[in-house]
């Protein structure tokens, strides 16, 4: 078993992740944190708790925690998620509670207040909340098991500029930040998830699980899909978060390399481009394990059959 926090911005994408982790009984989910990313914090934690009442657990805890990069305003993505961030089927509003606290003190109570190396993070947005937890608690880098981020990317090029992706640019800062830390890292960039694309065959597979659940999913995909269909002129759009998940519970579906990975902060042009050395041409140290591909089929029937096990919901 593996013990998890997931620091999410939902997101269809991140809603997946947060599903595949619930529906998985390897995983122990402690906890769920938000952050502004897609759609302002307000939407990110009222998002959470959506899909957490969608897959019956109203009990889990979600912790709202920054509503703003570390130093620079908020970029947001409805162009891509739709004005809730969930956007592809009207949704009850949550009636489950947010809990007291902020999403950086329950990360930095949880992680020292467990054995050490137990802890695993999963950013699934902008790296603002663990970057903050891992300034104000020197201690909780050498806890932590690993952190598994989605974010970056290699030869892909950038989703949100022509060098970076959405999460890394979002908040630069806190990217470099997490990737200097020295916690171990793998990292899921744009190369990796633009392998995890949800064709129109793979979306009819979850509708015909014939629950309200999947029905959901359905819907969320297909409104992800419109968008990445025009810009990238393909069928399919890339399911990123779920991989995080997807990695931690079946690995041998991945591939990848150990690489330096450095964050772009300085450069008008370049701002939250991850620069990866995957041919390890600068010498510097291999700070990240980043994922270059997926196993596409069997990524998505491990999502739907976890969707499965969440039932008639
Ligand atoms: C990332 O940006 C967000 O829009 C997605 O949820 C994902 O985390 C992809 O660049
Ligand atoms: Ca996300």
């Amino acid at each position: 078993g593996c013990s998890i926090i997931i620091d999410t911005d939902p997101g269809q994408d991140d809603a997946v992740a947060i599903l595949l982790a619930l529906a998985s009984p390897q995983l122990d989910l402690l906890g769920i944190t938000t952050v502004a990313g897609n759609v302002p914090l307000a939407l990110t934690s009222r998002n959470a708790r959506i899909v957490c009442e969608l897959a019956g657990r109203p009990d889990v805890k979600v912790f709202a925690g920054a509503d703003a990069p570390l130093k620079r305003p908020l970029v947001t993505a409805e162009h891509v998620h739709g004005k809730t961030g969930l956007d592809g089927i009207t949704l009850p509003a949550p009636t489950m509670p947010l809990q007291p606290g902020h999403a950086v003190d329950f990360i930095i109570e949880t992680v020292m207040s467990r054995p050490a190396g137990t802890v695993t993070l999963c950013p699934l947005g902008p790296l603002t909340n663990i970057a903050l937890a891992l300034q104000r608690e020197p201690q909780l880098a050498a806890r932590l098991q690993q952190i598994v981020l989605m974010g970056g990317g290699c030869f892909e090029g950038g989703n949100i500029t022509p060098a970076a992706e959405f999460n890394c640019y979002v908040d630069p800062e806190a990217a470099k930040l997490v990737f200097a830390s020295g916690v171990p890292i793998t990292m899921v960039p744009l190369d990796c998830t633009h392998q995890a694309l949800t064709t129109p065959a793979r979306i009819a597979a979850i509708r015909a699980l014939g629950t309200p659940l999947a029905e959901t999913v359905a819907c969320w995909l297909e409104f992800a899909e419109r968008f990445d269909e025009a810009k990238y002129g393909q069928q399919g759009g890339p399911l990123h978060d779920p991989c995080v998940i997807a990695w931690l519970l079946a690995p041998e579906l991945f591939s990848g390399r150990d690489c330096n990975v450095e964050i772009e902060t300085d450069s008008a042009l370049t701002l939250g481009m991850s620069v990866i050395d995957w041919w390890g041409v600068s010498g510097r140290p291999r700070n990240a394990h980043v994922l270059g591909g997926v196993d596409a089929d069997g990524f998505f029937a491990l999502i739907t059959a976890a969707l499965a096990r969440l039932g008639g919901r």
